[in-house]
């Protein structure tokens, strides 16, 4: 490390500390997070705990309030802190950000721009996986929300992250990157961006859409492929459910997260490059003038159709129609 390399944030373990945030955890589930200050208090309500009687002990100790309820106290996790964390514009929710993460295939020292930043959850998960040799450069347009974003990065990691570079603008018009491996768009039109991240993507490189309706997807898969300097686009979505699970009482939880978003992914093909023609049997009244077969420009199947492969169930379930 050279003498002008910023610090590396502060990644919290160990033992805690003045300044700490934790988050108490009642016998119900509730959380309630805070920062450790030296000589202060935490009233619940059922009575209230002292700062100095957590500060200086290690994170999974239990402090009992005033009040005799217990508290497990733990640092809290990024999937923690993106939920409960200041908002301007809403966040991408851990569910999203983990696929991201993997699909948009963010690795550590990539070089990845990222717009809007929003609040700037999606861009601590992003800086997190990108780590100190590689880099993220975030745009947001609103002056107000780029504002939150930061503070709320620089509390996660404890101050200035040495990877990250915030920028107030809109990405079509303010982008100054070239040779970017990764793209992550979470906007309402990221179709009107597609000119710009071609520009910025390296051949291979590949752009990631998170985006909240069906409307937007259709519009940013058909941009994208209208568009010419992309491979065949794959989009999806991802449904998570928790469990409960006691004794003999084994089932899904009644209530879960039914929608968040959609993602669509895209690789940034070599300059002057038409990918080949693929045959895809659109379903009937898909497009006007659409007959049984049509050739359509692409070559990313990323998940072929392997349902050729599987031996046909012998009745019942999973048979197709008839
Ligand atoms: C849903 S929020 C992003 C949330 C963020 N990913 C997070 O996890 O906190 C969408 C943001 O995109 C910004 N935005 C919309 N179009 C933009 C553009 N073309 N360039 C930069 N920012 C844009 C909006 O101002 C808004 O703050």
């Amino acid at each position: 490390m050279t003498a002008s390399t910023p610090p590396a944030p502060r990644t919290p373990h160990g033992i805690l500390r003045d300044g700490d945030q934790v988050q108490l955890t009642d016998p119900k589930g509730r959380i309630n997070t805070l920062t450790l200050q030296t000589g202060k208090q935490w009233h619940g309500h059922k009575g209230w705990i002292s700062h100095d009687e957590i500060i200086g002990r290690p994170e999974g100790i239990v402090v009992r309030s005033t009040g005799n309820i217990e508290y497990l106290v733990f640092r809290p996790l990024l999937q923690d802190f993106a939920v409960r964390m200041p908002r301007g514009a809403a966040v991408v929710y851990p569910k999203d950000a983990g696929q991201i993460v993997a699909m948009a295939d963010i690795f550590p020292g990539a070089r990845v721009v990222e717009a809007g930043a929003g609040s700037g959850a999606l861009s601590c998960f992003l800086l997190r996986a990108v780590g100190e040799h590689g880099s993220l450069s975030s745009y947001e347009r609103r002056e107000d929300f780029a504002e939150v974003a930061r503070k709320n990065v620089e509390k996660f990691f404890g101050g200035p992250h040495p990877s990250w570079k915030l920028t107030v603008g809109s990405l079509e018009d303010a982008i100054t990157e070239t040779d970017v491996d990764r793209v992550v768009l979470d906007m309402l039109a990221p179709w009107e961006c597609l000119d710009a991240v071609a520009k910025a993507l390296v051949p291979g490189g590949l752009v990631c859409a998170y985006i909240a309706t069906t409307t937007q997807m259709s519009r940013v898969v058909e941009g994208l492929r209208e568009h010419g300097c992309f491979a065949e686009p794959y989009a999806f979505e991802t449904l998570v459910r928790s469990w409960h699970v006691e004794g003999l009482a084994v089932r899904p939880d009644h209530r879960m997260i039914g929608h968040t978003g959609f993602l669509v992914t895209a690789r940034r093909l070599a300059d002057g490059v038409t990918p080949p023609l693929r045959r895809r049997r659109p379903a009937k009244g898909a497009y006007p003038e659409s007959g049984s077969t049509e050739l359509t420009r692409g070559n990313d199947n990323r998940f072929p159709d392997t349902s050729q492969d599987v031996p046909a169930p012998e009745s019942g379930f999973g048979s197709p129609p008839a």
